[in-house]
């Protein structure tokens, strides 16, 4: 039908009857068709897939076994995150209501996800050269306005990710209010800030530093900020503060 309905609006100069019977014949074609080869069902899959870091082996800092482990890790996240949406998705309506299995896999989605989801953030914004060139930028003059310096931003960071305990720390930035803050995650999910961006994630459980750096969880932040990729980081602010297209 929308073929046809194409086809008389560009008959305005007496080729209505021609393009009239092309359309009709072309309707008629496809009906056909139809008819013999009825369309398959496309299955589209849904799955998160896993990316690949292969290219932050060699940073230094890093040993490649050190980072070979996280990237098994991180892939085994994306693969749990898979299982229990699939499990979720299939698992009998009339079973939902008062069922204490599917609303214990229920919770467990958000530390699935976010220990997918914060590790692709943490391998995304490294492998740079550590340093932030220019300092004539809007991210610099926030971050600056917002904790007096950057050397003071840098430090409440660091401190921040030597708190005791196992988690992340990520720089959010609140587009609503146009400011931001140094945030501690423990584990995975719990502390974020709802409707504010991650811009700087730092992965600071054990299994990032330990069978490199021992317990000495401050070298392995020197190392990390050596390896920091500041125009992804920009990039994140960027689009972070852009205003709301009405
Ligand atoms: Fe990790």
């Amino acid at each position: 039908m929308l073929l046809l309905f194409a086809k008389i609006q560009i008959s305005e100069s007496g080729e209505f009857m021609k393009n009239l019977f092309l359309a009709s014949f072309l309707i008629v074609g496809d009906l056909s068709y139809a008819d013999q080869n009825p369309p398959s069902a496309v299955t589209i899959s849904i799955d998160y897939t896993a990316k690949d870091y292969s290219h932050l082996l060699g940073m230094r800092g890093f040993a490649n076994s050190l980072l070979k482990m996280h990237f098994e890790l991180y892939q085994g996240y994306v693969k749990n995150i898979n299982t229990l949406l699939d499990k979720l998705r299939n698992w009998p309506l009339q079973n939902k209501d008062s069922n204490y299995e599917y609303s214990a896999l229920k919770r467990r989605v958000g530390w699935e996800f976010d220990g997918m989801r914060l590790h692709e953030l943490y391998f995304e914004n490294l492998g740079g050269t550590g340093k932030i060139t220019d300092q004539n930028t809007s991210f610099y003059n926030q971050i600056s306005k917002d904790f007096g310096s950057f050397e003071k931003w840098k430090q409440d960071f660091i401190t921040t990710g030597l708190s005791r305990g196992i988690g992340w720390v990520i720089l959010y930035y609140d587009s609503g209010h146009g400011r931001f803050i140094n945030t501690w995650i423990e584990e995975h999910d719990l502390g974020h800030l709802a409707g504010c961006t991650p811009v700087l994630v730092m992965d600071v459980w054990e299994h990032a530093y330990i069978t490199q750096y021992g317990l000495d969880r401050a070298k392995y932040i020197d190392a990390f900020f050596d390896n920091i990729n500041w125009p992804v980081i920009l990039n994140r602010y960027d689009k972070a503060s852009k205003p709301l297209a009405s």
